[in-house]
Order: structure tokens, then sequence, then C-alpha cells
């Protein structure tokens, strides 16, 4: 892919990966992350969430983070050197991840991926801070990438910004995205500001939603 602007590097690498879950996202999204099955992390970066999430592995958990980037796979295996991180380029390579014990880093575009098998099919998917890098034309793909990532009737976690948005970034608008999320197949749940955002999201209004994945509607 071309290099796009990404601006997980506004802050120390080190800051980004100290903050932990229940500074950066709402309850409602902490009750949804499982402790077995499928957990995803799309646009998982440095990789502080699917970190996060493996840590409250109590089963048998796969954790997948998805990023097209390579580079942020060795910043991954670099952060955080007491995981076992996997890097993957197909759902072959996740499939013989060992649950529990690895991550799997899967350098992938979520708009141009393959639909996983159902085993690999998630329960929860985390999709932060990822929305305003999609161009505008891709979005609708990569909404439909989402859906097909997730099991029928489980939550994708998606928050996006609309403010200060760098050179190159997309504005979203809601009503355009609410169109796509209906498209995709998604119930939509607006989530409540979050109250107290970390330090370094302070000058960012997020909006933050739960998104359930339906069938698609029939478009006659
Ligand atoms: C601002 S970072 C967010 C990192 C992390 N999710 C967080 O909340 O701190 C945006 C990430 O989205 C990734 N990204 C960009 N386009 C993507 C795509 N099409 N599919 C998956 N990830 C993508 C980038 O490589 C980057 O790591």
């Amino acid at each position: 892919m071309d290099k796009k602007i990404f601006d997980q590097g506004a802050q120390s690498r080190a800051t980004h990966a100290s903050y932990n879950f229940g500074e950066i996202y709402p309850a409602q999204m902490l009750a949804e992350i499982p402790k077995q099955g499928v957990s995803m992390d799309i646009g998982t970066g440095v990789g502080r969430d699917a970190v996060a999430m493996h840590n409250r592995v109590n089963g048998r958990l796969l954790v997948v983070g998805i990023d097209p980037d390579e580079g942020n796979y060795h910043k991954a295996v670099e952060t955080y050197p007491q995981k076992d991180i996997v890097l993957c380029h197909d759902w072959a390579a996740v499939a013989a991840v060992k649950r529990n014990r690895q991550i799997a880093y899967l350098v992938a575009e979520v708009q141009k991926l393959d639909e996983p098998p159902s085993n690999l099919k998630a329960d929860f998917i985390n999709c932060s801070a990822v929305m305003m890098f999609i161009p505008q034309d891709e979005q609708q793909d990569f909404m439909d990438g989402l859906h097909s990532l997730a099991k029928p009737y489980r939550d994708v976690f998606l928050r996006y910004r609309t403010e200060i948005l760098n050179e190159g970034m997309t504005s979203i608008n809601q009503r355009i995205f609410f169109n796509q999320c209906y498209s995709a197949g998604f119930a939509i749940r607006k989530l409540p500001d979050f109250p107290d955002p970390p330090p370094s999201s302070r000058d960012f209004a997020w909006h933050d939603y739960l998104l359930t994945a339906f069938c698609k509607p029939k478009l006659i």
C-alpha cells in the first residue's frame, strides 16, 4: 500500500502503549471483549489493544491484530517483547497460531481481505481510530469487510474522530456512515460521548458506536 498519513506518531510509542483499557474505552465496549473465541483488533498499529485483549485471556482466545503496515508488526514485537506475536499474511497462517499463547498479526487492508473461514470469524472486533484513514471511496468496502470478519449477532466497537484531521485523512459524515453501516448489515448503537479520554486524545471528540452484525439487507 502507499504510505498514508497515520498519526499514531503524534505521541511517543511508549506513551501510547502505557494507557490501560479502562482509560481509553467505555465500559460498554469493555464488557463485549470475550475471554474465549476470537477477538480482532483492526488497525492494530503497534498492537496495544491486541495485547490488552490478550491479557484478558481465560480460555481458548485467539487474538488477531490486522494492519496493512508490516513496519508496525516489527514495532509491536519491539514494544511487547514479552508477547509472542506471529506475522501472518493469510488466514491459513492465522489458523496455525496457538490460541492463548500467541497473538496473530495479519498484514492486510480490511477492505481487500478474503472472508475468513467460519472458525476464525470474530466474536468481537475493536476498530479504533482507523475509519479516518480509509479513503471515502473505499469506506463501503471497508464496512463490508468488517461485516465479513464478524460472526452473526456479534459486535464491532468502532471509534472515529471528526476533528483535527491531518492532510490526507477522511472527514466522516455521520449520515453517510449510517448508510454504510446499514448497507453492510450492521445495526447501530451510538454510545454516549466518552467522558474522560486519555491525555493524548483530549483535543479530539471521539464518536463511539457498537455495531451488531446482522444479515445484509436485500436491496431490490
Ligand atoms: C491511528 S492508528 C490507530 C491505532 C490503534 N487502533 C489505536 O487506537 O491507537 C490507525 C491504524 O490503522 C491502520 N490502517 C490503515 N488503513 C487500514 C486498513 N485498510 N485496514 C486495517 N488497518 C488500517 C494503520 O496502519 C494504523 O496502524
